[in-house]
């Protein structure tokens, strides 16, 4: 049982997950999102990147959640560079709980847990259409650095994002 939290925005406790988490975590995406998952992927994320696995918990109720995957690649940011890179792989927040900071809270954890793991950078996919989480990101500094056509199974295409990380944490 976790009973210290990483970050508040307002009222709401944003922290790194617990295997307790999990069955939340996957209740809040099957209300925000038309990508889901098997309850072993989200298991495997927490296990392999906990600092990046992050929940927004409102009165005990689990409102919103990020999570992450670290991999080891090409830069995104940087001509010829490889590294360790954090890929955002889910963001949601219910919808009675947006437009109060929590979503960008929660990024800014997880981009405080990549750094934590030694990532150079971060990055992630995102519909074209989804104005509301471009922007966010946008806020946060990442920068659109291509069109990935046919990305999702209805046919629409991702903006591919990338941020690049100092070391420090912050
Ligand atoms: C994208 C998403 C996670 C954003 O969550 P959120 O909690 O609303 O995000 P924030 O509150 O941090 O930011 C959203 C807006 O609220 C504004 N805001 C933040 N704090 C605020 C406050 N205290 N008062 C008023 N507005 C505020 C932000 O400036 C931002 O406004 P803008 O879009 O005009 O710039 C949410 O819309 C969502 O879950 N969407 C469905 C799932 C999804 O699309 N996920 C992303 C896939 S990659």
């Amino acid at each position: 049982m976790q009973n210290s939290f990483a970050r508040r925005v307002g009222d709401v406790a944003i922290r790194p997950a617990t295997s307790s988490d999990v069955h939340k975590v996957i209740a809040v995406n099957w209300a925000t999102l038309p990508e889901h998952y098997s309850d072993s992927f989200f298991t495997e994320l927490l296990r392999d990147a906990p600092e990046t696995f992050i929940v927004a918990v409102l009165g005990g109720e689990t409102i919103g959640y990020v999570m992450c995957r670290i991999e080891y690649g090409f830069s995104t940011t940087r001509r010829f560079g490889l590294g360790r890179k954090g890929h955002i792989v889910s963001l949601a927040v219910l919808a009675s709980c947006r437009e109060k900071g929590v979503g960008t809270g929660l990024v800014q954890e997880a981009l405080d847990g990549m750094r934590k793991r030694g990532c150079s950078e971060a990055y992630l996919e995102v519909r074209v259409g989804n104005v509301a989480a471009v922007r966010l990101y946008e806020r946060l500094q990442f920068r659109i650095v291509s069109e990935l056509p046919g990305y999702y199974r209805d046919g629409e295409p991702a903006v591919l994002m990338t941020l690049a990380l100092d070391s420090k944490a912050g």
